[in-house]
């Protein structure tokens, strides 16, 4: 497969469909789950799970770059799923202000999503992803080997980032799955939607890097939903593509009843979620007044009013303002 280039003015990144290849002056970082595999590159190990994506590890990554001696053109190679590859990514960003940045996504969500556009960063007390930057790697090496041996409930969780980038982009894409759900790792399949997906976030990211017209935020549909889902669980009960997935389905809902999105979205999509074992449906969102509450505080809120990212009509998506409280209440309680 054919390298892709997306272009952006923090910085470009290649993105080759092959395996790591590294000389000496790289140091590789991974988790725990993946370490023993890259033993031969002696890498600096982070634990394994998002409690690790915080300032401590942060702090510890840079003090072990600098024992090893790490130089400005030292290359971090950040091997792993979102997590690596945004902690990584923020200490590459920041050690002797910017070294080069390699991204190894080693989930189906790393490589459809986190490892391109730009985005790093790690999470505080005061919220997810709080401190950051738009720091992207030079080289991104998708290497679907890995995906054979993901867990498939990461397996799904990425996958409800796929069907996402069908329902906001590509009705093409949305059609094939929903005619034969990927539920699990075909190398050829996988290789081709991967590639698909990659293509239309950096559609996306090349049009809006740094979200200043409304565009990018069209990524976020499901998410205004999702994001409260997950506060109010503490971030411990669902994965990251659970609670978009019934984000997806409750804000398609809300799409029918505006009359924005075409009658009858809702169901396609609980059709699609429930073919890839996701769920539409969570007790969490009967605490309407804390959903309510948070969304309000969405990034996408300008004025604390609710925002969310709509599909229109399969393939395509905007971000609405303004929508009226009552209907999203009348939605959360009858769901
Ligand atoms: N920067 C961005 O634009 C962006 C976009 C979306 C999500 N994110 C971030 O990504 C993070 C979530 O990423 P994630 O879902 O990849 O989580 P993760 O990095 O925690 O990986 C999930 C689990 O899978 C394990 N794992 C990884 N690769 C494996 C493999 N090949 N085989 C077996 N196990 C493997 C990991 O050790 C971990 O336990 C969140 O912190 C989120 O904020 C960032
Ligand atoms: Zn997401």
């Amino acid at each position: 497969m054919s390298d892709l280039f997306v272009k952006l003015h923090s910085g470009s990144t290649q993105i080759k469909f092959e395996s790591l290849q590294v000389g000496t002056d790289a140091l590789v970082v991974t988790d725990s789950n993946l370490s023993s595999r890259l033993s031969s590159y002696q890498p600096i190990v982070v634990p394994a799970g998002e409690q690790s994506k915080n300032l401590q590890q942060y702090g510890s990554i840079l003090d072990q770059l600098s024992a090893r001696g790490a130089k400005r053109k030292t290359k971090l190679v950040a091997v792993g799923g979102g997590v690596i590859g945004d902690l990584v990514g923020f200490a590459a960003a920041t050690y002797m202000r910017g070294i080069p940045l390699i991204q190894v996504p080693t989930t189906l969500l790393a490589m459809v999503d986190s490892s391109v556009g730009g985005k790093v960063g790690i999470d505080t007390h005061g919220g997810k992803n709080l401190v950051g930057a738009f720091y992207p790697a030079q080289v991104v090496y998708v290497d679907v080997s890995w995906l054979k041996t993901l867990p498939q409930l990461q397996w799904a969780c990425g996958m409800a980032e796929v069907i996402k980038y069908g329902l906001i982009m590509d009705a093409e894409l949305h059609e094939s799955l929903s005619t034969s759900p990927m539920t699990e790792m075909d190398e050829r399949r996988s290789s081709e939607v991967i590639r698909r997906c990659i293509e239309l976030k950096k559609k996306v990211v090349e049009a809006d890097e740094f979200e200043t017209t409304g565009y990018r935020a069209i990524l976020n549909f499901g998410h205004t939903i999702g994001h409260a889902i997950e506060k109010l669980t503490n971030y411990e009960q669902y994965t990251h593509g659970e609670a978009i997935a019934v984000g997806m389905y409750v804000e398609s809902i809300i799409g029918e009843k505006l009359g924005l999105s075409t009658p009858g979205l809702a169901k396609e999509v609980a059709a699609i979620l429930e073919a890839h074992s996701l769920p539409t449906n969570s007790l969490v969102l009967k605490d309407v007044e804390h959903i309510i509450q948070l969304m309000r505080g969405d990034k996408k809120s300008v004025r604390g009013e609710i925002s969310m990212s709509l599909v229109t009509q399969i393939g395509e998506a905007r971000l609405v303002h303004d929508i009226p409280e009552s209907l999203v209440r009348e939605v959360l309680s009858a769901t």
